[in-house]
């Protein structure tokens, strides 16, 4: 197997972008990457497209060819292909690129997600999404993301002690973060007294306990470590590219405090890219709702299991600490436009160890992990960057 690098990378603005259509956003994201990178559209060997639920957002399937015409690539007849794996389909497309590039069978490869879900109604998108859970045993049932995510919250404070205030918390820094980050949904600092007067919406869980419905597109264009300095100083080389898989449903899981899918990937991503978690810079992990930054930074090993709220209130995810945690906003803040989400967490590392995120640059970042979670745990994938 070849190493890979990141060559390029580019992002929309994320939020409510009513006056964008999908394909607009996909072409906008995929040109910057593009142009990023500085390659000529010839080049281009394959494309993987992170795309959730498009049939039911806008009704629009077949993405993979809709990518490659508003790429103006239609002459090269490259194959480009859809990936779905709920809110971790840019993750497991970026998963994709990196083995067609990494097995030797494509050089350039160009991997993109985009998703567009303020077209349709709040409970429409509540819906939509609930089709990422079993819809036979939990969605038929009423059960959301909110209501699933709140279980796994009650479920960690009556164990653990972690607390509402904590939860809030992640929420307050994804808002810091996101107020210095340009292309973030949410630019405004809250409080914690906010994030509790925040309507509820599936108990402990406020509606600033959540991430939002988002609209937006993002790319990475992946190359031969080889051959990566020949179109940039500054290659991200993948140190490792994991996914796993777990249960569909989250009553089907042996246990509720964690995601051993995301422990799993964790582990294998630690030994491909032979570091331990407290050698990682800056991560950017899937925090959907707050509790899940909170299981995840656990999962990841950064602070031991039933210790994230209080490593949360200690400042250790924060930018100025020891591990910075979404330093984008994460998907709080930054926005979660889901099929789309798994590639910008690489823009936000990408960025990080170039050294090019403005405001909330982390000083001397040389690792960078971005973990990206389909569903309740169904799916989880782990990217390790390092600079070279
Ligand atoms: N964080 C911060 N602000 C939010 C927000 C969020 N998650 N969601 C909405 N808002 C803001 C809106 O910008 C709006 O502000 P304004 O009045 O200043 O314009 C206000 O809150 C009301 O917005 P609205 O769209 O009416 O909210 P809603 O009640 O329809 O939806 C949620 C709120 C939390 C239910 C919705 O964002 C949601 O379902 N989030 C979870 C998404 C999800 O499950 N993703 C998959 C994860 S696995």
């Amino acid at each position: 197997m070849r190493d890979v690098a990141v060559i390029g990378i580019g992002m929309t603005e994320f939020g409510e972008i009513w006056e964008k259509s999908f394909r607009e956003l996909v072409a906008e994201a995929g040109i910057k990457a593009i142009m990023d990178a500085g390659i000529e559209g010839e080049e281009i060997d394959a494309l993987y497209i992170g795309g959730m639920s498009t049939g039911r957002f806008i009704g629009q399937e077949h993405v993979g060819s809709l990518a490659v015409e508003v790429a103006g690539l239609e002459d090269l007849h490259i194959p480009s292909t859809r990936v779905e794996a709920a809110c971790a389909s840019g993750g497991v497309a970026m998963h994709q690129g990196y083995l067609a590039v990494a097995s030797g069978m494509y050089d350039i490869v160009v991997v993109g997600g985009a998703e567009k879900m303020t077209d349709v109604v709040g409970g429409e998108a509540t819906n939509i999404l609930a089709s990422a859970a079993d819809r036979e045993w939990e969605a038929f049932f009423g059960a959301t993301f909110p209501g699933l995510y709140a279980l796994m919250a009650k479920y960690h404070m009556h164990k653990y002690g972690t607390t509402q205030e904590q939860l809030a918390m992640v929420a307050v820094k994804n808002h810091y973060n996101g107020s210095l980050n340009p292309k973030a949904q949410f630019k405004r600092r809250i409080s914690v007294e906010d994030v509790l007067k925040s309507p509820m919406v599936a108990d402990p869980l406020h509606l600033l306990d959540c991430s939002p419905i988002s609209d937006g597109a993002a790319a990475a264009v992946l190359a031969p470590l080889e051959i990566a300095k020949k179109y940039t100083d500054k290659p991200i080389k993948i140190s490792a590219s994991i996914q796993a898989t777990d249960t569909l449903s989250l009553h089907g899981r042996k246990r509720f405090d964690a995601l051993p899918a995301a422990q799993h990937a964790a582990k294998l991503a630690y030994e491909k890219a032979d570091i331990k978690p407290k050698d990682v810079d800056v991560a950017e992990v899937h925090d959907c709702f707050t509790i899940a930054e909170i299981i995840a930074i656990e999962d990841l090993g950064f602070v031991e299991k039933g210790k994230g709220g209080k490593a949360t209130e200690e400042g250790l995810t924060a930018l100025d600490g020891e591990i910075p945690v979404n330093t984008s906003g994460g998907l709080k803040a930054k926005g979660h436009p889901v099929g789309a989400t798994g590639v910008a967490q690489i823009n936000e590392i990408v960025l990080q160890l170039r050294g090019e995120a403005g405001e909330r640059q982390v000083k001397e970042a040389e690792i960078g992990l971005a973990h990206n979670v389909g569903g309740s745990g169904g799916t989880a994938v782990v990217h390790i960057l390092e600079v070279i």
